[in-house]
């Protein structure tokens, strides 16, 4: 199991204040010290967290592959074809959600023709190219037609679930990464997981990469509190003469 982690809110707090701080770069590098296997950002149409910047340094910076999220839109696609990331996952995107809601839409040939053009670009790039699809048997025979490498398993509406419903869900992810494996697809998965909720999902055998953003972002900034608060303490101690 490949774990990569998504550091898009890393740059949503430096974008609450749209200065230098914290920088996802940095953030990368240190997961990377950690022991991760790739990373994952999304730069989005609106550049609400993700900015130019931030991709093409991650590119030239980091030691492990680089899963670059893009919607179908070509000023996104050009950039991706130009940074060649070592992976590229093609998500729904709108402006108005509040984080990806749902996988690709695949279920009219207009909506699989939408998308085509995009995977025969990245792929001429040389990118590995992975399709966002909720775990449903269309979703995956579609993907397969179109010829992508891998499929990203949406989580989202396992990680909503509880109870009797979450091992329904369970039982779907399950279904569907076995229908990819049969395909000839490189099965992943994300979205919502957590500490909490990850277990179930990490123990589906042919899924071979986790996706993980918002639950690691928001664990590093607690376990992080402590040494953070230290720090700022000892500095106003040694402002005055006193010890650090
Ligand atoms: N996978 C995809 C395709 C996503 O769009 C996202 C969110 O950007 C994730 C995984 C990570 O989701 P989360 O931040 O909830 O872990």
């Amino acid at each position: 199991m490949r774990f990569f982690v998504n550091i898009d809110h890393v740059a949503t707090v430096r974008e609450a204040r749209k200065t230098d701080e914290p920088d996802p770069v940095r953030a990368a590098v240190l997961a990377e010290l950690a022991g991760v296997d790739g990373i994952t950002v999304h730069l989005r149409e609106d550049r609400r967290h993700i900015q130019d910047r931030d991709v093409h340094l991650l590119a030239e910076t980091i030691r492990t592959p680089l899963n670059l999220e893009l919607a179908v839109v070509d000023a996104i696609v050009d950039i991706a074809c130009d940074l060649r990331p070592h992976q590229a996952t093609i998500v729904p995107e709108s402006r108005q959600e509040i984080t990806t809601e749902g996988g690709l839409d695949l279920s009219t040939p207009q909506a699989v023709e939408r998308v085509r053009p995009v995977v025969e670009r990245l792929q001429g790039h040389g990118v590995r190219t992975s399709l966002f699809i909720d775990p449903d048997p269309g979703a995956l025979e579609a993907s397969a037609a179109l010829g992508v490498d891998a499929v990203e398993l949406h989580t989202g509406e396992y990680a909503h679930a509880r109870g009797a419903a979450a091992g329904r869900q369970v039982e779907r992810l399950q279904a569907a990464a076995g229908q990819g494996r049969e395909l000839g697809l490189a099965v992943h998965a994300g979205h919502g997981l957590t500490y909490e909720n990850v277990t179930p999902v990490a123990a589906i055998e042919p899924i071979e990469e986790l996706n993980i953003g918002h639950s690691v972002v928001s664990r590093a900034v607690l376990v992080g509190m402590e040494a953070a608060v230290r720090e700022m303490a000892a500095l106003l101690r040694r402002a005055r003469g006193g010890p650090s």
